[in-house]
């Protein structure tokens, strides 16, 4: 939540920092706001509203040039999406401009402190505390701006990611941080800092993650590292490998559309190089001895929304391959609730950002409880696999659409391949079953390259349905997850209620939602193999029938039964069960996406929300 980006260099900072922030706004977009040094003072601009609005600000009231500043894009926590609330953030004797992520949890006690010292704040957010006590500590730490931060750092609680200039320094750029992420760009001539690779990757692929409660120090030429004491730290180097138009819509009209159709590819590019030529599973980067994979009795998965989903259809295959209990936890409430995770489990934390506050808080809880830790992340240099004991990347590329969608698909591939290590590990499956699994999975990237040649239907039928006030989502078996992953998307995007359901429980209460014309998607098991899951959500389908509800079946190809059961049949291809998911989710997030666009919504950032949810 919230983009920052800190540039100093020997090219216009406006430029860079502004560039940067558009491949951040998708952390937030309530407000956006830039500080620059010319002349030896500060200029700030500042609004409410989306990028654009300050990029026209810009425009009729320009900045002067300059090689050193800072940038934000916010998602409002403290204070509402005002042009006062957005940041930079400016100290009173106008020498401090702060930008800042996350919660300073005991604001209230330091704004009070403040104002009885008579300052006047002038905004409500709890960062604005942040400008006026660095101006503050400054004369008592000989005007060091970095002496300062480790000062006003220690006395701040909660989660924060600052970045800070002042003109009397114009040539440095000063960042902290404390479980909200902050990464450096190490560039020739120049530096950056940003919430994410995206905003700088563009200028160079050479970044150093930072770890808890570190300070860092960036002139064009040097970047230096300490923690909150002073004491220097040496940053982990990492390279990036993202593929520069990855991050551009190339030639789509929304990130999302591009990110649905790359699907076939990140899902090839995550189960790439992970078998050994003798077709055994072979995860080198998890760097876990294989005796934990034997001698764990349960496996945990938190995770939060989209990435949840993929840890509950990833239970369904772990249990069954394994023999071992899965249990998927919503992060949010996992370490709330006393779980019982210690050395015999290993907690699987799912997350496409490797930031979400809420999945690393109950990761930090699990690894305390002495469990063993693995990450599957799709972000490179972020906190939760930094701080897993093992990780295992997705390689879905930047997802920038705020709806996860290729991230859905890889997490489940690489969870997929965590339970086949396990199976393997324990001998629970035999090589030869492995052999076929892997192979049913390296088939996966063109059965989804089918889906995506024919759902062009499903963009008519969104049309036709617009004017749905609620829609339901049913599923059984893994395509439960499915529903509960369509109906996500639909709200997020397209601000309908909608709501997914495990199809036999509908009888339990839900049913009483069904009136006469109320779009149901059913997620239609496979006839074959287990047909006793078909013939029951044709009960289920028959059922919410008979009480008007239109019918919209996700079926497989052969299908012929649901044709007499349903409104509309989406085809996808003949998988095998455990693969559905892969193939059934996709035609729901054309119909979110379409029924967004129908309604005149931005799909690819949609109200509310913000990509990375840095903020428990
Ligand atoms: C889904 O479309 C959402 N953007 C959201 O549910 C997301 O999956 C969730 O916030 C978790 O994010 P993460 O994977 O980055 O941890």
């Amino acid at each position: 939540m919230c983009g920052i980006v800190g540039y100093v260099g020997q090219k216009q900072a406006l430029e860079v920092v502004v560039a940067g922030l558009r491949r951040l706004e998708y952390r937030g977009y309530d407000s956006a706001g830039v500080a620059v040094i010319a002349d030896g003072h500060l200029e700030t601009r500042k609004k409410a509203g989306k990028l654009t609005n300050l990029e026209t600000l810009l425009g009729e009231d320009p900045l002067p040039n300059s090689t050193t500043g800072i940038g934000h894009t916010r998602w409002a926590t403290h204070g509402g999406p005002t042009d006062s609330n957005a940041h930079p953030h400016v100290s009173e004797d106008g020498r401090i401009a702060v930008i800042h992520n996350g919660i300073i949890e005991n604001f209230a006690v330091l704004r009070e402190e403040l104002t009885a010292a008579g300052v006047t704040l002038t905004s409500e957010t709890d960062t604005e505390v942040v400008a006026h006590m660095l101006a503050r500590a400054l004369p008592a730490v000989g005007d060091s701006l970095q002496v300062a931060m480790q000062a006003v750092c220690s006395q701040l609680e909660g989660a924060f990611t600052l970045v800070v200039i002042d003109p009397s320094q114009p040539d440095i750029v000063v960042g902290a941080r404390r479980n909200s992420p902050l990464v450096v760009g190490v560039g020739d001539g120049e530096n950056f800092l940003a919430s994410d690779v995206a905003a700088f990757f563009e200028h160079t692929r050479n970044a150093l993650e930072l770890g808890q409660d570190q300070i860092v120090t960036l002139t064009a030429e040097s970047v230096t590292v300490t923690d909150f004491s002073g004491n220097p730290v040496t940053p982990r180097a990492f390279t990036v490998d993202w593929d520069a138009s990855a991050a551009e819509k190339g030639g789509f009209d929304l990130f999302m559309l591009k990110e649905i159709s790359e699907q076939p590819k990140a899902v090839a590019d995550s189960l790439r190089g992970r078998t050994s030529p003798q077709g055994r599973i072979q995860l080198d980067e998890l760097t876990l001895d294989e005796s934990v994979f034997r001698d764990i009795t349960k496996v945990v998965v938190v995770a939060c929304g989209t990435a949840a989903h993929a840890g509950m259809v990833a239970k369904y295959a772990i249990e069954h391959w394994t023999r071992l209990p899965v249990d998927v936890e919503l992060a949010s409430e996992f370490r709330y609730r006393d779980p019982v995770v210690g050395p015999d489990s290993l907690v699987i934390a799912i997350s496409q950002s490797g930031e979400t506050m809420d999945t690393l808080m109950a990761l930090r809880h699990a690894a305390a409880q002495g469990a063993r830790t693995l990450a599957i992340c799709n972000t490179v240099g972020s906190t939760i696999p930094r701080e897993s004991d093992a990780v295992l990347y997705t390689y879905a590329g930047p997802e920038i659409a705020v709806a996860s969608t290729k991230a859905f698909l890889t997490q489940i591939i690489a969870a997929y391949l965590v339970g086949l290590f396990l199976a393997q590990a324990r001998g629970a499956l035999t090589e030869e079953e492995i052999r076929g699994i892997l192979q049913d999975l390296n088939d996966m990237p063109q059965k989804v390259d089918l889906v995506l040649d024919t759902v062009e239907p499903v963009r008519a039928l969104a049309q036709q349905l617009s004017t749905a006030t609620s829609v339901l989502f049913l599923g059984r078996h893994v395509g439960y997850p499915v529903a509960l992953e369509g109906a996500l998307k639909l709200k997020e995007l397209a601000y309908m209620h909608a709501e997914g359901f495990p199809a036999g429980e509908l009888k339990h209460g839900p049913i009483a939602l069904i009136e006469d014309g109320v779009p149901v998607v059913v997620v239609v098991p496979s006839p074959r193999g287990r047909a006793v899951l078909h013939d029951k959500i044709i009960s289920n389908i028959q059922e919410v029938r008979a009480r008007g509800a239109v019918i919209i079946a996700v079926a497989e190809e052969g299908d012929e039964v649901i044709t007499g059961f349903a409104d509309h049949v989406i085809r996808v291809p003949e998988v095998p069960p455990l693969m559905q998911p892969l193939v059934s989710t996709v035609p729901l997030q054309v119909f979110a996406c379409e029924m967004a666009t129908v309604k005149g919504h931005d799909v690819d950032q949609p109200r509310n929300l913000a990509k990375s949810v840095t903020v428990e």
